[in-house]
């Protein structure tokens, strides 16, 4: 059976990120992320880890010193080059396990989704070993997860069975990370049937059919180490 998802290898990072290009603009509409994070990269060397299609990027690089926009997907990347062309952005298509950048060289790492992407444990631990060896001493990382609870994660089944959502944010909080701050935004597609389209393209037809609204509430977390 195919599998439907967002996890490390999925089709929506490859072949078919045209579809999850038009979910990562639907993604937190209001921009409240952006404003979360935004005093935080001011004037500092950025690693956005799994930057995908440049969500962030586009936002985040002019602000920066220098801004590593890291990626395991050329594809994925292709469409973040399409946005930014500077001399402070960095492509870098390679997994993460294996970051191509000195020990202490980054002031911040932003990465938006993505460690819960890597299902095998042993590769998301050497993934965060990598961060650890990257960031300077008196860095930050800042991971941006799904909360527990909300329309979002109802429509996936993660609500009211909680399990998956709150076995990888435990993970996150066994590695030291603090909650910085929860967000509560939306996303908002072009129309219902638009909405209804991407989920079921990602996540299959059981779960496309739960989409009442082009509108979907979501709960986020951010976390801070
Ligand atoms: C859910 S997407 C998030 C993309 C982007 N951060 C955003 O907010 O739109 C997860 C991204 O992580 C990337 N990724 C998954 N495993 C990776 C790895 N081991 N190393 C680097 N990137 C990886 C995928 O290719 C994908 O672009």
């Amino acid at each position: 059976m195919k599998e439907f998802n967002l996890s490390e290898k999925s089709k929506n990072y490859y072949e078919e990120n045209d579809i999850y290009e038009i979910f990562s603009i639907a993604e937190d509409k209001p921009n409240k992320i952006y404003e979360c994070l935004l005093s935080n990269i001011k004037n500092r060397i950025v690693l956005d880890l799994g930057c995908g299609t440049g969500k962030f990027m586009q936002k985040f690089y002019m602000e920066t010193v220098k801004y590593y926009g890291l990626d395991l997907s050329k594809e994925q990347l292709k469409i973040a080059k399409q946005k930014v062309n500077n001399e402070n952005v960095q492509f870098i298509c390679c997994s993460a396990e294996n970051i191509p950048l000195p020990d202490n060289s980054v002031d911040v790492i932003i990465s938006t989704w993505v460690l819960g992407t890597i299902l095998e444990i042993d590769k998301r631990n050497k993934v965060f070993n990598e961060m650890k060896r990257v960031l300077k001493k008196d860095g930050s990382i800042y991971l941006v997860e799904n909360d527990i609870g909300g329309e979002f994660e109802e429509i996936r089944n993660r609500y009211p069975n909680i399990k998956k959502t709150k076995d990888y944010n435990d993970w996150i909080e066994n590695k030291g990370f603090i909650c910085y701050k929860k967000i509560e935004t939306y996303f908002e597609f072009k129309d219902k049937e638009e909405a209804k389209n991407v989920f079921t393209n990602i996540w299959g037809e059981e779960i496309g059919n739960k989409v009442k609204s082009q509108i979907i509430r979501h709960n986020v977390v951010v976390y801070k180490y």
